[in-house]
């Protein structure tokens, strides 16, 4: 079946983060949001018509992960990426964020250090602070366009009070999809002072050829046995709001703990509809799942081409996966609030702030272009004209 991503749909008015907290959040309604991230598409019609199926059933109590489901999780990730895992390994949690504040909360104490390699998910640093942990950066370096990690840095920084390492596998927001050897010096390096490792994977589908997906955990069995995989179906198939994903725990002694911790919350129950969907997609999205990716491919190619054209001040972090593009606006010399009011009152566009993301987020922003062509088209030409008028003034 051919998927028609160019297909606009609206999503005003259908209680969306994205689309409905326009006012709330950037002041105005009228701007086109490319913030939040989540994708403008239909998921795939197998999930879609599953769901159909299910809410046409129409009871809908309390539901268990069954043995099918738990096969499709394993399926996945030993077709797609060669990486075998037990179904007794996987974890449930509503969603990955949850997930790491139940992680937060079983291996570690209030006033530990955690790493985190900024500029990063936003929401590592929301869920640590809450819970009064430290949160200890380990900022990576950008060199002629490209984002690394900086070992030496990150061995400075352990010592007996970290206690953990957030890894975003691949990074949001600056689509690194971390290859083998940096995914192995970096756990060496955890394995011998023992810091467990945290690898959030959420975004381990959305990769561009030629780059490839590696688990952190399926690197060793030392690694698998010192790590916790979040993983979920929920930006691959834009299913976000289904919230299920599964947290894959090799080592029985963490697994039990992260599991007292999701029965301690009342957490184990899965979403009615999310448990399908999930199932679903795994076991009939793949062919959604290919095109989806060469329409991103598309689109980030038309906006890179755009940027180098129209506007090269503008530099494009080429992101190896994931479908946020991590935009450099320093050459401009503009100040936060400047940079902000441009983009939203010339432009008419909501990014996300780059300082959100951390150290290091400042001059950039993050642009989610998930989007139909004709909508990322538009968007472009808006910031021509917003920051043609800038070079004038
Ligand atoms: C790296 C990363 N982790 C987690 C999340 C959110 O996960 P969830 O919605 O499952 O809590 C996001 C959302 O953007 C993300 O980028």
């Amino acid at each position: 079946m051919k998927y028609n991503f160019d297909q606009v749909i609206n999503r005003r008015q259908t209680a969306s983060k994205k689309w409905d907290t326009l006012q709330e959040h950037f002041g105005t309604d009228s701007i086109t949001p490319m913030w939040v991230a989540d994708m403008d598409f239909l998921s795939p019609a197998p999930v879609i018509e599953a769901l159909r199926e299910r809410a046409d059933q129409g009871v809908f109590g309390y539901s268990i992960r069954t043995d099918s489901y738990l096969t499709s999780i394993v399926d996945w990730f030993k077709r797609r990426y060669k990486w075998s895992i037990e179904k007794e390994w996987i974890s449930h949690s509503p969603g990955i964020v949850p997930a790491l504040s139940l992680i937060i909360h079983s291996f570690t104490q209030p006033g530990d250090k955690v790493i985190v390699q900024s500029p990063v998910h936003h929401a590592f640093y929301r869920v640590l602070k809450l819970q009064g942990r430290e949160v200890v950066e380990n900022p990576l370096r950008l060199e002629n366009g490209r984002y690394t990690m900086d070992f030496d840095d990150l061995e400075a920084k352990l010592d007996s009070t970290v206690k953990m390492i957030f890894l975003c596998n691949p990074h949001n927001p600056v689509g690194r999809v971390w290859n083998k050897e940096e995914l192995t010096k970096l756990g060496e390096i955890c394995m011998k002072h023992n810091i467990l490792v945290v690898s959030d994977e959420i975004h381990c589908d959305l990769v561009f050829k030629p780059h490839t997906y590696v688990p952190f955990a399926s690197i060793s069995e030392e690694f698998a046995n010192h790590s916790i995989t979040c993983i979920a179906p929920s930006k691959t198939f834009n299913l976000v709001g289904l919230q299920t994903s599964g947290i894959i725990i090799q080592n029985a002694d963490i697994r039990t703990k992260f599991e007292g911790a999701v029965n301690a919350f009342s957490l184990a129950t899965p979403n009615y509809f999310g448990i399908v969907a999930l199932e679903s997609a795994y076991r009939h999205g793949e062919d959604w799942l290919n095109q989806l990716l060469d329409y991103l491919q598309g689109n980030l190619q038309l906006l890179t081409e755009f940027f180098h054209e129209h506007l090269p001040e503008i530099k494009v972090i080429q992101p190896e996966g994931t479908y946020l593009a991590w935009l450099d606006f320093r050459d401009f010399n503009l100040d936060r609030e400047e940079l902000n009011q441009l983009v939203l009152e010339e432009a008419h566009i909501g990014f996300d702030d780059g300082p959100i993301f951390g150290s290091g987020g400042e001059g950039f922003m993050r642009m989610n272009f998930a989007c139909p062509r004709s909508v990322l088209e538009k968007s472009l030409q808006q910031l021509k004209q917003a920051f043609t008028l800038l070079e004038k003034v």
